[in-house]
């Protein structure tokens, strides 16, 4: 096999990658070691950045986020036993939509199909070789069968755990990570959401988030400890909980429990995001706690960027943009982190020995939901930065 761009990982980078070449005339396979099925019911976060929004429904892949994405305002924190809705519309004049990430990787593999792009299922062992030359390849095996695809460039948008970035010499990338003491439980209920938009609760039991996907369902986490095991959360227990942390300021109904998982929470940046002809894209390169909601809106950034840097080497033969990629890119990454770092150290029960924090964090609180500029500073990180 033979392309110009060989992709490994059919998550969101991966996907949009794969769409936003085609959109510029350039070649790529994506393969993938999951099945269709898979992909497409992974859960993940839902929330997408305003220029995010734009962005897929400018590149043609927005019809169903159009009709079905909830388009929020703002959000809300409750804390000492109150709600405060933060308005991003009226303070920076963009809001935000709730999509799931799952829905956004349908919608990119039925586009994808639908151009007769090639997405390999079900590829196994995949590995990464010769990206130092100017003729890398990458290796697999599907159905029992040994396969290369020959290529002009790699693009490693295969997670965290992926084959791509432990590929890179040793030496070449430094790496950048802060594990948090604790993790989030995340279950789907068939229920309402307890408020038309997000509720960040803070609480001496710990944090909760109530979000939804659909008027029907929600979607509720808690802070538990990060190597917490879903089985030692029994329904009634998550139920209880999330109506101590929403601590009454809104009505929270119970419904049927459809899945349940825990998510350690960490941060992770690698740097460079490249190796000669091996770039690193969206998860691959770095993770962000959840708590800003930047994991996709991020991976979209980086591809957006390579896109537009593959498209510069093919239509102009220039090489600049790509070797500019990961400077770009990261200046961006890193300020999600700084976001996601105060959110995450704003709104979790740090230290429950001394109550230093928590005096703290309540007067943050308070500081952010009184304060006009506090707030704008909120907003506009979540709508999501604007790009150079
Ligand atoms: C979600 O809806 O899954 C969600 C929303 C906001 C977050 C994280 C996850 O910060």
């Amino acid at each position: 096999m033979r392309t110009q761009v060989g992709i490994v990982g059919a998550g969101p980078a991966g996907l949009m990658l794969s769409h936003l070449l085609q959109r510029a005339g350039i070649d790529s396979i994506v393969i993938e070691n999951r099945s269709n099925q898979y992909i497409e019911h992974r859960v993940r976060a839902g929330v997408i950045e305003h220029w995010a929004r734009e962005f897929l429904i400018e590149t043609g892949v927005g019809a169903r986020l159009e009709r079905e994405g909830l388009i929020h305002r703002g959000v809300n924190f409750a804390f000492a036993g109150n709600l405060h809705e933060i308005d991003f519309q009226a303070l920076v004049g963009r809001g935000i939509t709730i999509y799931g990430q799952q829905e956004v990787v349908k919608d990119l593999v039925a586009a994808r199909l639908a151009a007769g792009g090639a997405i390999l299922f079900e590829a196994a062992g995949a590995s990464v070789h010769d990206f130092d030359t100017d003729k890398p390849k990458i290796r697999f095996t599907r159905g029992g069968r040994a396969e290369t695809i020959d290529c002009d460039f790699i693009a490693g948008c295969d997670g965290f755990h992926g084959v791509s970035r432990p590929s890179v010499p040793a030496g070449v990338l430094t790496t950048y990570d802060r594990v948090y003491p604790f993790g989030w439980l995340g279950i789907l209920s068939q229920s309402p959401p307890p408020n038309k938009e997000l509720i960040y609760a803070f609480h001496e039991r710990g944090f909760a988030l109530y979000s939804m996907r659909e008027p029907m369902v929600s979607r509720l986490y808690i802070q538990c400890d990060p190597d917490d095991d879903a089985d030692n959360w029994p329904d009634a227990k998550i139920w209880e909980e999330l109506h101590l942390r929403l601590g009454g300021t809104a009505k929270l109904v119970e419904g049927k429990v459809m899945q349940k998982s825990v998510t350690p929470m960490r941060a992770f940046v690698t740097e460079p995001m490249q190796y000669k002809r091996l770039f690193l894209a969206g998860d691959a390169a770095h993770i962000v706690p959840p708590t800003g909601a930047k994991g996709m809106n991020l991976a979209i950034a980086d591809v957006r960027v390579l896109a537009r840097a593959l498209d510069g080497f093919y239509r102009e033969q220039r090489s600049d943009l790509l070797e500019a990629y990961s400077a770009t890119c990261l200046k961006r990454v890193w300020k999600a982190q700084r976001f996601s770092y105060w959110m995450t150290m704003m709104l979790h029960r740090l230290n429950r020995e001394n109550d230093f924090d928590l005096r703290r964090q309540l007067a943050e609180l308070d500081y952010v939901t009184s304060s006009k500029a506090a707030a704008t500073s909120l907003a506009e990180n979540y709508v999501g930065l604007p790009f150079e």
